[in-house]
């Protein structure tokens, strides 16, 4: 199997921006950019709060919504979570789990980004998987441990099965929000070592049948060049997703 039997995934992450009413409108205005648009996925996660309004906004075109976090219990006494069953009710389709702002300011570690990605799958959740290393480590030239580490701890028990509904996403910390992107290179590179642990944890077939996106300052200006490697096979976008203009060039590039 080859880049072309996987479809890319172009997915914005809203962080915390657009209150319910913008988000109506931002999703209105990025559907109808994106319209007829089907080489590649296209997915919004959007703040809890904005998720009913994205959906209704979303209704009858091809943009998916989806959350930022989910917790990983199916309920009880865990002030301001939110579970996957609660998700999967509300019409969000997608969630993102262990993204690096979560890890760096809100404790998250591999063993909870795991539980959570478990409980969203078990619920039929689909789940943007994110990961990668900060600038020390990469400084460190120890990349690659990093990243084939928390491949790892992050998809420990996750079963083949369930993986068909993984998209994992190599963020590489040092780039997201700073306006500083990897290089193709560089994305690709680290793209082909997760693929290449996902192959040694399930198999070659699998491997190259899951979609790995890249994020990091990804914008209408680089993504064409990023998303043409063979490993990246779309994108998490943060800042140029909440501009339906910008957003909906980066879907241009991965048709
Ligand atoms: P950015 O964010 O595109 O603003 O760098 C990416 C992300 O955090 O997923």
């Amino acid at each position: 199997m080859k880049k072309e039997v996987r479809k890319a995934v172009i997915a914005g992450n809203w962080k915390m921006n657009m209150t319910p009413s913008q988000a109506k409108e931002a999703v209105a205005a990025t559907a109808k950019l994106v319209e007829g648009k089907s080489g590649c996925d296209v997915v919004l996660c959007v703040p809890f709060v904005d998720i009913a309004s994205a959906i209704e906004a979303a209704k009858g075109t091809n943009v998916k919504i989806g959350a930022q976090n989910v917790h990983f219990e199916k309920k009880g006494a865990f002030t301001g979570e939110v579970s996957a069953d609660m998700l999967l009710e509300t019409g969000a389709e997608y969630v993102i789990v262990g993204h690096s702002e979560r890890r760096q300011y809100f404790g998250e570690t591999d063993e909870t980004v795991n539980k959570r990605a478990k409980a969203a799958l078990d619920a039929g959740l689909f789940v943007i998987l994110c990961l990668g290393e900060v600038l020390e480590q990469r400084q460190a030239g120890i990349t690659a441990e990093i990243i084939s580490m928390q491949t790892k701890l992050d998809l420990a028990g996750i079963t083949a099965e369930q993986m068909k509904k993984v998209i994992i996403a190599y963020e590489p910390v040092w780039a997201i929000g700073t306006g500083l992107t990897a290089t193709p290179e560089q994305a690709d590179e680290a793209c082909g070592i997760i693929r290449g642990v996902i192959a040694e944890l399930y198999s070659a077939e699998l491997a190259e049948a899951t979609v790995i996106q890249y994020g990091g300052s990804m914008n209408d200006g680089n993504a064409a060049e990023l998303l043409s490697k063979v490993n990246v096979d779309g994108g998490l976008i943060g800042g140029a997703s909440l501009v339906p203009e910008k957003f909906s060039k980066i879907v241009d590039a991965a048709q």
